[in-house]
């Protein structure tokens, strides 16, 4: 048995892994643009409107509205929603805490989905089970840059006359059954963030074909300002998010690149998970063959059957062959509804609202073992991240380097 490098034997990984510049000469010159333009203000300037058109354009939407994040995003999706204080919203139980900023803000009560232990995405019938006559919305997350089982919940959106949020704030150009992700629902959100598949360093953009959404997406953007001539007189609680000229430069040649992007992450991602199914006792991430996975992240499970180690353990020892890979990237290892902010119902310090309240008549609680596969998975996988700038000899070296960690607990079993 070779010796692993955590224990003194020789690493895996003696190259370095491939490396580039994700901000180029398209996105230089625009910015230099809108910065001899003078105006950085969205309302005057022309770079978001022109990524907004090329946004919509590129995914066949009817309407694009760059925002300052994911998490604003997210927000103004529902925010445009209109529901009444107290409406339930079900969505994933391993996201990130930006899905539900937006919900709280809004004082809708977040009900969570278990996931499916194979793709990590919400499980449709989970999510059926959540639903009563309090619910208002599906906020569905495509987990990991995967595509959801989206036929499924449109078709229970449908049945029980809900709307279809889709979080696609790790799912760029990202398709299934051919199509894009993010053109399925009511209305959608995407994040620009440092770490997702395209960047503007933080930002986000919402999408929708609906004209009676837009409009008052348009506002919410915008503390319910009219940016049309019409008199300034807000009728609702709106925040600022807007997306400054500088974000928008830089998103239209990050827009340009996406697809690219995609393709190249999806061809080193396929290539990953076909080298590490054949180890013994891992598991990746299942990709059903009707969707194309960006590889925000894949997800990697260890059978504790076969390989007795922890994530902790078998993280550490990848991570002394030159090979990183991070458990529980997402959430920090548990549900987010383990996080103190529900657990302790800290949303609005001082009240528990919007989870216990006589006037939203909610009264929730997330008890440990509410979705029991999504804390199951926290104990049993790992993330891998890949980037486009990879080689295949760096996907080669991180499959060795698993076979050689794995290889080595398997035999401590025996
Ligand atoms: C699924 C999901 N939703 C929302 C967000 C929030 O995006 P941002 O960080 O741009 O606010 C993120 C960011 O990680 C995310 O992964």
């Amino acid at each position: 048995m070779e010796k692993l490098a955590v224990f003194g034997g020789p690493k895996t990984k003696t190259t370095p892994f491939g490396t580039g510049k994700r901000i180029g000469k398209k996105e230089k010159d625009e910015l230099i643009d809108a910065i001899d333009s003078d105006i950085l203000f969205y309302v005057f300037g022309s770079k978001v409107k022109q990524m907004e058109n090329l946004m919509a354009a590129m995914y066949g939407m009817k309407y694009c509205n760059g925002c300052s994040s994911g998490t604003a995003a997210v927000h103004i999706a529902l925010g445009s929603l209109e529901l009444p204080p107290g409406t339930e919203i079900i969505t994933s139980a391993i996201t990130d805490m930006g899905s539900l900023t937006g919900v709280l803000y809004q004082l809708l009560v977040p009900r969570f989905a278990d996931i499916d232990p194979e793709t990590y995405n919400m499980d449709p019938d989970s999510v059926e089970t959540l639903v009563n006559d309090r619910t208002g919305a599906i906020l569905l997350v495509h987990h990991a840059g995967l595509p959801a089982e989206i036929d499924r919940f449109l078709e229970i959106a449908k049945k029980h006359h809900l709307v279809l949020v889709e979080d696609c704030a790790q799912a760029h150009y990202t398709t299934y059954r051919g199509k894009l992700c993010g053109t399925f629902g009511d209305i959608s959100a995407f994040s620009l963030n440092h770490f997702k598949l395209i960047t503007t360093g933080s930002g986000g953009m919402v999408m929708t074909n609906r004209d009676d959404l837009e409009e008052k997406v348009k506002l919410f953007i915008d503390k319910c300002y009219f940016r049309d001539g019409r008199k300034r007189n807000p009728y609702f609680l709106a925040p600022n998010y807007q997306m400054t000229e500088l974000q928008g430069a830089i998103a239209i040649g990050q827009l340009e690149k996406v697809k690219s992007i995609v393709n190249r992450r999806n061809r080193l991602g396929m290539r990953l998970i076909e080298g590490l199914a054949k180890i013994e006792g891992i598991i990746p991430q299942k990709v059903p063959d009707y969707c194309i996975h960006s590889f925000f992240l894949l997800v990697v499970r260890i059978d504790p059957q076969i390989i007795p180690a922890s994530v902790q353990e078998f993280c550490k020892a990848l991570d002394a062959e030159g090979i990183p890979s991070e458990p529980n990237k997402i959430t920090g290892g548990m549900p987010v509804y383990m996080y103190d902010i529900f657990q302790k119902m800290n949303a609005f310090p001082g009240s528990k609202i919007p989870f216990v309240s006589r006037d939203l008549d909610s009264n929730v609680e997330y008890p440990k073992g509410l979705c029991p596969r999504a804390e199951e998975a926290f104990e049993h996988t790992f993330n891998f991240n890949i980037t486009e700038f990879y080689t295949e000899e760096d996907i080669d070296d991180m499959i060795r380097a698993t076979e050689k960690v794995a290889s080595y607990f398997r035999e401590v079993k025996k």
